[in-house]
């Protein structure tokens, strides 16, 4: 079946295989629409960028990536309120790919009240509008895309954010991860034989089984992606966990409840994880091998932020894949939309 170029098409009816190739030219395409706004100067204390669902992983990525790399806290956050800390000196980071969603235009009206230096990040919507009134500013992103499909702009937007407030310098590392993504993608594409394609092989793994998706260190908003993908593209239950936090807990389920059979779980490794992150891995494998299917999913890439990417890129082709070996078209998600309707305009 993912051998058959025809069979893909026929399930991807709106083309989402076309979005998810475009990753690395959405981050090009973002550096010049961040650097022409007139952005907030003064040096502030804290950071926070909030966002719901596909809106709000380019801000988890960036707290993964660069928490090590700033002086001052940088917190995303997905809720429809702002912390007590948040006052005058936070830059508040609004993500809302449509401009509609509720708990971000309640963060911004929060942000509003408390003073904070708000800057969006928008196609349109309810959002775009508010900042045109309020006179902040507003990255705008190119409409018509599934929120979840523009994790480029979205990631991007708020690392040139970052840096032209001069608070993290991102420059290299993303023009070298724009690269190196490039690079890899072809070995994901729909061409590629399942048998020399990891992400088919992964998808094809997951097929009969539940994902778990293991992060640790700069992976636990990669493990979330690929949770949320796999929910969004192949309308399919998925969890994410993270080491070494399960070792305290979820492993005693995994040791003695017998469902953990219906399980595959996924690890997301690095080369360089350090000895006792490596030994918690090594034993989370053996401990769950007993009873789930696993995988190890190896980073490639020099920097921290290539690696980071190489692993979420792969779990976007594989929840492709896994939809396409459900007979799901990826792109639909009636069931959010339905949500949407109920709760935001009853
Ligand atoms: C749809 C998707 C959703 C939305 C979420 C918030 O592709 O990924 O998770 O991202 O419902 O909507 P936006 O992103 O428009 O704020």
């Amino acid at each position: 079946m993912l051998d058959d170029i025809k069979k893909i098409h026929a399930v991807d009816k709106s083309n989402m295989l076309a979005v998810i190739s475009s990753l690395p030219s959405q981050i090009d395409r973002t550096k010049s629409l961040v650097s022409r706004l007139d952005l907030p100067k003064q040096n502030p204390s804290s950071v926070i960028v909030s966002g719901m669902g596909g809106s709000s992983v380019g801000g988890e990525l960036i707290r993964d990536w660069l928490s090590d790399k700033m002086h001052i806290p940088i917190m995303a956050n997905r809720t429809s309120g702002l912390p007590r800390f948040a006052g005058p000196d936070t830059l508040a980071i609004m993500v809302s790919y449509s401009g509609n969603t509720h708990e971000t235009l309640a963060c911004t009206e929060h942000a509003l009240r408390r003073g904070c230096r708000i800057v969006g990040v928008t196609s349109g919507g309810r959002l775009e509008k508010l900042c045109r009134s309020r006179d902040f500013p507003c990255i705008l992103l190119p409409p018509g895309m599934p929120p979840r499909g523009a994790i480029g702009y979205l990631f991007s937007s708020i690392a040139y954010l970052l840096q032209e407030t001069a608070l993290v310098r991102v420059e290299e590392d993303m023009r070298e991860a724009r690269g190196f993504l490039e690079e890899i993608q072809h070995g994901w594409t729909a061409n590629v034989e399942a048998k020399n394609n990891e992400a088919k092989k992964i998808a094809k793994l997951l097929e009969k089984r539940t994902p778990i998706i293991y992060g640790h260190t700069f992976y636990n908003a990669v493990a979330r992606r690929w949770k949320t993908q796999i929910n969004e593209n192949a309308k399919t239950l998925a969890w994410n966990s993270e080491i070494p936090e399960m070792t305290h807990n979820e492993i005693e389920g995994w040791a003695r409840d017998s469902r953990g059979k219906k399980f595959a779980a996924i690890f997301l490794r690095d080369r360089h994880e350090n000895n006792v992150t490596r030994n918690q891995v090594k034993v989370a494998v053996e401990m769950l091998g007993k009873k789930a299917k696993t995988h190890e999913v190896w980073a490639q890439g020099t920097t921290i932020l290539s690696r980071m990417l190489h692993n979420m890129y792969l779990g976007d082709y594989v929840s492709f894949y896994l939809a396409v070996l459900k007979g799901v078209d990826p792109m639909p998600v009636h069931a959010i939309q339905e949500v949407k309707k109920k709760v935001y305009s009853a």
